[in-house]
């Protein structure tokens, strides 16, 4: 019953965030548990590289841009989002962090990315591959983008949170907001741990290594040539 629920929602899920949505979306991730999650991944992806280009796809608000920028200014960002609400957010934020022109952002979608192969150092992206059509198509797509050498990181909250990972975030964040967590996982059809594998197996990368960063599940693959 549970399974055949999750797979209508994520039928009738909508790939880009429209536009009503994309302002509370702005607001909410504004909360302590989104902007500790932006430090987090940010760091995470600076232990990875920090030098020439990056990519995060799916940008939504552009936080984790704006926190790429003040740690590693010299870090050529682009954000690439399918929701043209969304990108006007991101612009809005950018713009009032006085970093208009220092970040690039383009409209388009995962599984076409409007860029040359071999282009950035790093791609990345949180809390988006869920909402991806064709993620398979999507990750070949990051392969394609990437340098030889380069590293995709694609975060994401996971249907099946590993009980130690759950309990360091309860401590860390209460209850309640671990309540809105778990409400949230269920109407969105998220991924679970193993399935976020498979994906990666099916791609042109033909495996990614799991781990979690927080609450989010990280999905690294590279590039090997
Ligand atoms: C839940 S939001 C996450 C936004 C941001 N990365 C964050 O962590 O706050 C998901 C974002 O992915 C975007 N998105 C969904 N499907 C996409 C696709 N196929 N290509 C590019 N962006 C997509 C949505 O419009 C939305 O802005």
């Amino acid at each position: 019953m549970a399974s055949s629920l999750r797979k209508w929602l994520k039928a009738i899920h909508p790939e880009g965030i429209p536009g009503p949505c994309a302002f509370v979306y702005d607001a909410l991730t504004r909360s302590s548990i989104f902007q500790r999650h932006y430090d987090l991944v940010a760091q995470d992806i600076l232990n990875c590289g920090s030098q020439g280009r990056l990519l995060d796809i799916g940008t939504g608000p552009a936080w984790l841009l704006l926190k790429l920028h003040q740690r590693a200014p010299q870090l050529a960002l682009t954000g690439l989002d399918i929701s043209p609400a969304m990108v006007r957010k991101a612009k809005a934020n950018i713009a009032q962090a006085h970093l208009t022109g220092a970040i690039e952002l383009v409209e388009a979608g995962a599984k076409d990315l409007p860029f040359p192969d071999c282009t950035f150092d790093l791609v990345v992206s949180t809390g988006s591959i869920h909402h991806w059509k064709d993620p398979v198509r999507s990750l070949d797509e990051c392969h394609r983008v990437l340098k030889a050498g380069g590293t995709a990181l694609i975060y994401d909250l996971v249907v099946n949170l590993p009980e130690a990972v759950r309990s360091a975030a309860r401590r860390e964040f209460g209850r309640y907001r671990m309540l809105l967590l778990w409400l949230h996982s269920f109407e969105e059809p998220f991924y679970s741990q193993q399935q976020m594998a498979d994906l990666a197996a099916q791609s042109v990368f033909g495996k990614g290594d799991v781990r979690f960063v927080g609450v989010l599940c990280c999905l690294t693959l590279h590039r090997s040539s």
